[in-house]
């Protein structure tokens, strides 16, 4: 049986993390056989690159660069984790993917787009996501729930990977149009969830999804 490649994208503060365990558990429950894995991040070299990236202290990217960074990350995670899980019939669950190259690097810091999709084709080929839940909210509700989390998480590991974060509003505002664009373009691929909903109400829609999409 050939596996499932599942991805979660959204701004800051969408509950992706919280989405993702909650289908996991509901999955391995079913018997299923899942993995995750984060991008950028997923193999000990992405993680690295995640380090360069994520931390203010990991130097001043210009934009292209970033992608290329992120695509070195991206490369590892494909061939190492996942591609060999979807080929043992495992579902992968991953926390960002290609769609947050084009909405961080394209829509947010303005980068071309026909250009990062060149990158994309070139490093991927046609290799592509089954099923993206895009977790939609509005970038001020979002920038509140990350702070609320950074002030209760005693061991701060948040507050290192603030570099993103700290963007102005005006930025997540561009994050969100990018990722409705994305939604938008390819509705067979992409499903935008209403994350000011509660934690449950989310879950139980992305399991719906998820379950029609294995039935
Ligand atoms: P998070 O997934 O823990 O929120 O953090 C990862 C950060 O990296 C997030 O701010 C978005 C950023 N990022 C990009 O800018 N481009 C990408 O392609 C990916 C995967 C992440």
């Amino acid at each position: 049986m050939a596996g499932l490649l599942i991805t979660f994208e959204g701004g800051e503060g969408g509950g992706k993390t919280t989405q993702i365990n909650r289908l996991a558990a509901s999955l391995n429950a079913r018997g299923h056989k899942v993995i995750t894995t984060r991008e950028p991040g997923g193999t000990p070299e992405g993680d690295k690159i995640r380090e360069l990236l994520v931390r203010r202290e990991g130097g001043d990217w210009t934009a292209e660069a970033e992608v290329m960074l992120i695509y070195a990350a991206r490369v590892m995670n494909v061939e190492r984790v996942i591609k060999p899980a979807l080929a043992k019939g495992k579902i992968v669950l991953c926390d960002r993917f290609v769609d947050s190259t084009t909405a961080y690097q394209g829509y947010g810091h303005g980068l071309d787009l026909q250009w990062l999709r060149k990158v994309q084709d070139l490093v991927l080929g046609n290799f592509s996501p089954d099923l993206t839940f895009i977790l939609d909210l509005d970038p001020e509700m979002g920038i509140g729930r990350t702070r609320r989390r950074e002030a209760a998480d005693a061991l701060h590991v948040h507050q290192a990977e603030d570099r993103y974060e700290n963007l102005d509003l005006s930025f997540h505002q561009k994050l969100r149009t990018g990722y409705q664009a994305i939604a938008q373009a390819e509705p067979g691929r992409c499903i935008l969830i209403d994350a000011s909903q509660d934690a449950g109400a989310v879950e139980k829609a992305i399991i719906k999804y998820v379950d029609d999409r294995l039935a």
